[in-house]
């Protein structure tokens, strides 16, 4: 396979699949071979548009020889089903967040892939960011100092439209209203990726949440509307805060890092970061904002780094541990809230059902 570029399959042709078909398009190192949907509208226009065989079974996909590696875009309650068999087809996983929806099911698509010994992923391309990768460079070099807070924000407004066809309508479905088979709302869906990212640019893990939600304006049953407070294992705080009914929008979603010599602020949408320290440090002035602006390839970046790894047979750079300690996090704020009490991390094996 040396200099080939990497097949994926593209299981689920929805709101995301476009994302992943448009960077496999750019990618060198790995190329869309197939896509699949078990709404054949849905993979007949992908496939069309990109040119590559489209199907409504999955086995069709997986039974190729070209495909090395699948990507699952589908529902995050049909991931476990679908890694086992890919795994036991001897595909390598690139999964969608939240890599499930408990931990159960989480920890059965890192069993079947580690058996079968294919290599797992989990999509977190915000961590290819050029500004998350610039604040942890400045955080690695000391320059920013030891983290003491961070803030997290995505307060948007979600149409009515996105519950049952998400942004783009591409596949009309409830799974996005319903508690059981989304995992939940604005906590699981968006603050997920803010949450890795913490992880993924600081190493810090959180270890007490304490979140507040509820369901005020949407016919949903997940919250459209969250606030938690994070402990982490340095002692640093945080400060989450989400909504999907935040009329008239807010300023693009957000990650502040407080350090004890300056911070870093940076939108996920705007390629915009922002950083100020106290003593000058890596080039950069003191007491004075310095603003950059990075162009965005981070997915594409995600799909050069996922074929590189399972190329040269070494893990992923982000895991599908990466995925199930991203996934806890959220659970521990959820059980939290049901609770009305701090909740302590690693959760508990009975309690990770929320
Ligand atoms: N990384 C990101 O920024 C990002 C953004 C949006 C969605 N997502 C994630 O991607 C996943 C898909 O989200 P979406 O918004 O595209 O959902 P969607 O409902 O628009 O699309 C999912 C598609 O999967 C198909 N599907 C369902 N079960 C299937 C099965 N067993 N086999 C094959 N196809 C099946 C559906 O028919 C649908 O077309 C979710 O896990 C979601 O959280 C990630």
């Amino acid at each position: 396979m040396a200099g080939k570029p990497l097949g994926i399959g593209l299981i689920g042709c929805g709101d995301i699949a476009p994302t992943h078909a448009k960077a496999l398009a750019e990618a060198t190192g790995a190329r869309l071979i197939a896509c699949m949907d078990v709404v054949a509208s849905s993979a007949k226009s992908l496939g069309e548009e990109y040119g590559v065989p489209h199907s409504t079974h999955v086995e069709e996909l997986l039974d190729r020889p070209d495909v090395d590696a699948v990507t699952l875009a589908t529902p995050a309650f049909t991931h476990a089903d679908l890694a086992e068999q890919a795994a036991e087809a001897g595909k390598a996983v690139l999964c969608e967040k939240p890599l499930a929806t408990d931990l159960r099911d989480a920890d059965r698509i890192i069993g079947a892939c580690r058996q079968a010994g294919v290599a797992l992923a989990t999509c977190f391309p915000l961590r290819y960011l050029g500004a998350a990768k610039w604040t942890r460079e400045l955080l690695e070099a000391g320059a920013l100092g030891e983290v003491i807070e961070v803030r997290l924000r995505n307060l948007g407004e979600k149409q009515d439209s996105y519950w049952t066809g998400g942004f783009s309508g591409r596949t009309i479905t409830d799974w996005r209203r319903s508690k059981g088979q989304s995992g939940g709302g604005v906590v699981i869906t968006n603050l997920i990726h803010h949450l890795d990212l913490v992880r993924g640019i600081t190493g810090l893990e959180v270890i007490r949440a304490y979140g507040e939600m509820g369901r005020f304006m949407t016919e949903v049953e997940v919250e459209d509307l969250a606030a938690a407070c994070l402990r982490y294992d340095n002692n640093a705080v945080g400060v989450v805060e989400g909504s999907s009914c935040f009329f008239g929008g807010a300023a693009e979603p957000e990650v502040v890092l407080l350090g004890k010599r300056g911070q870093s602020r940076f939108g996920l949408w705007s390629g915009r970061a922002e950083v100020y320290l106290t003593e000058a440090a890596a080039g950069l002035p003191a007491r004075e904002w310095t603003e950059r602006e990075f162009p965005d390839s981070a997915q594409v970046e995600l799909y050069e780094e996922f074929a590189a790894a399972v190329r040269g047979g070494v893990a992923p750079p982000i895991t599908g541990e990466d995925g199930r300690k991203a996934l806890e996090i959220v659970l521990a704020i959820y059980q939290s809230a049901d609770k009305r009490e701090p909740v302590s991390l690693p959760l508990v094996a009975e309690e990770d059902r929320v």
